[in-house]
């Protein structure tokens, strides 16, 4: 049984000092206090995970004390306990956000019930704080940004996996968050205060790359002119990163596998075996299973990478998420620049949206900060969201026939700036009569002599 902190406020003190032994023999640990001040002050100073609340504490309302304690700890669930008789109170703080009641005189099965019912619910959300707020800690930025049910439960998901010792495949299109999930899962580890080591597996290459992983001794080879401690040494009692694993060359692959059966390895040119003690992570945006059909992975390594896959949703499957995005990285880019953007018009927003993504969260990234860089104002206007990403207007559906019309436009000042204002050298290009060119030319107000090139008929 957890030890999870529950807040019981009741006026009557026996009923206090009977529902603290029933509780507490459940092996939670429990605070009292009689009356509403009292139970202000203990949430403020307690990290409480569940509150009991009797609704009639003396001259006290007992709907507006749970609303206290739910301004000052939003997630803890909170439970009514009312006499019998004022039912419709009890629906009234269902209302207004309890978590449940009970009816006194309770049953003591159906007391315990429910208390274990609200900690369950509860913990999820408790469990991402947890995680917002360590990641915040200890790493350069506030959070991983993600308010949709799948980023929740990706996030769910990393700090279950940061309790494991266990390897982590993380898949995800490119520019997902794979490296930031990676940093997540370590500094969220027993592991933190050790070394994290990311290594890009594709763009070290074969031959290099194995004694930057397991290091080598002098002499090992031409140009090993002193000893050198490879990543997996460095990463020793910490975490290793392996991004883009799929790129491992079948001679690494087999030589990564080794390492991680026998949990040992010699550095080139070493007698001495090295003891590894680090935890493996691994990012890929290809699908690793269909690696290991078509042959260019191998499997026994597959199995052993792949013991907790975490996969990252596109950008494009979290669309509510990118208003936060953008705001974050607004607001982080106006702070490196000095500028003071106080946010995005509704406008550029709905081209955000309307947009694919392809490139994910740093497209976006480079997008906004783009943006904030270019913007003279303090909002940010869609024009400037518009040169970074062209293809975000393309993006989005117009009328037909001004489809037809921009396509022309854009196709004939293609055409003509290619010829350099050639009419017969455009038509024969566009398999058309000159006649068609002029005439493309009249309807969109150009002139062939808008294409020469000043430099050579001068
Ligand atoms: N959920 C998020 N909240 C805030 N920032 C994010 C989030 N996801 C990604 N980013 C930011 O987007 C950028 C790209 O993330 P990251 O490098 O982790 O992606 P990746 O999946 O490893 O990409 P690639 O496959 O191209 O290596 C980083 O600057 C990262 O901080
Ligand atoms: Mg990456």
């Amino acid at each position: 049984m957890a030890d999870e902190n529950i807040l019981i406020v009741d006026d009557d003190d026996n009923m206090l000092e009977v529902l603290r032994l029933r509780i507490a023999a459940e092996g939670y640990k429990v605070v009292t206090s009689i009356n509403a001040n009292d139970a202000i002050s203990v949430a403020k100073n307690n990290m409480l995970d569940l509150a009991l609340v009797d609704l009639r504490i003396a001259e006290e309302n007992g709907i507006e004390l749970m609303k206290n304690i739910s301004r000052i700890s939003p997630e803890i669930p909170v439970i009514i306990l009312t006499a019998y008789g004022t039912i419709e109170t009890a629906v009234e703080a269902m209302k207004q956000g309890a978590y449940g009641y009970l009816v006194k005189p309770f049953d003591h099965r159906e007391l315990i019930l429910q208390i274990k019912n609200g900690l369950e619910k509860s913990s999820l959300s408790r469990e991402v704080r947890r995680l917002k707020a360590l990641i915040g800690e200890r790493y350069g930025f506030k959070n991983i940004i993600g308010k949709s049910k799948k980023m929740q439960e990706v996030m769910e998901q990393v700090s279950r996996a940061a309790e494991t010792d266990s390897n982590v495949c993380i898949y995800g299109e490119s520019g997902t968050g794979k490296e930031l999930v990676a940093k997540s899962l370590h500094l969220l580890s027993s592991r933190k205060n050790n070394s994290f080591v990311a290594i890009n597996c594709a763009a070290i290459p074969e031959g290099i790359l194995e004694g930057e992983l397991f290091g080598y001794e002098r002499g090992a080879f031409t140009g090993a002119i002193k000893n050198k401690k490879g990543f997996f040494a460095q990463a020793n009692g910490g975490t290793i990163f392996l991004d883009e694993i799929s790129e491992m060359s079948e001679l690494m692959q087999a030589k990564l596998l080794r390492v991680l059966q026998e949990k040992h390895f010699y550095p080139l040119g070493a007698e001495k075996l090295m003891k590894s003690d680090a935890r493996i992570l691994t990012a890929t945006n290809k699908d690793l299973k269909n690696e290991v059909k078509k042959g260019s992975f191998r499997k026994d390594l597959f199995y052993r990478i792949h013991v907790i896959p975490i996969y990252l949703p596109s950008l494009r499957e979290r669309k509510e998420d990118i208003p936060l995005l953008a705001d974050h990285f607004i607001k982080k880019f106006s702070k490196e620049m000095n500028k003071n953007i106080k946010g995005i018009s509704t406008d550029s927003l709905q081209k955000l949206l309307s947009y694919s993504w392809p490139g994910n969260v740093r497209e976006l990234e480079n997008a906004i900060e783009y943006a904030v860089a270019m913007t003279a104002k303090d909002v940010i206007s869609d024009e400037l969201l518009l040169q970074t990403n062209k293809t975000i207007e393309d993006d989005r559906i117009k009328p037909m026939k001004k489809a037809k019309n921009d396509f022309e436009k854009n196709y004939i000042y293609k055409l003509m700036s290619l010829t350099e204002g050639n009419v017969s050298t455009a038509a024969r290009l566009a398999e058309r009569y000159r006649s068609d060119i002029y005439d493309l030319l009249k309807k969109h107000s150009l002139q062939p002599s808008d294409f020469k090139r000043n430099n050579l008929t001068v």
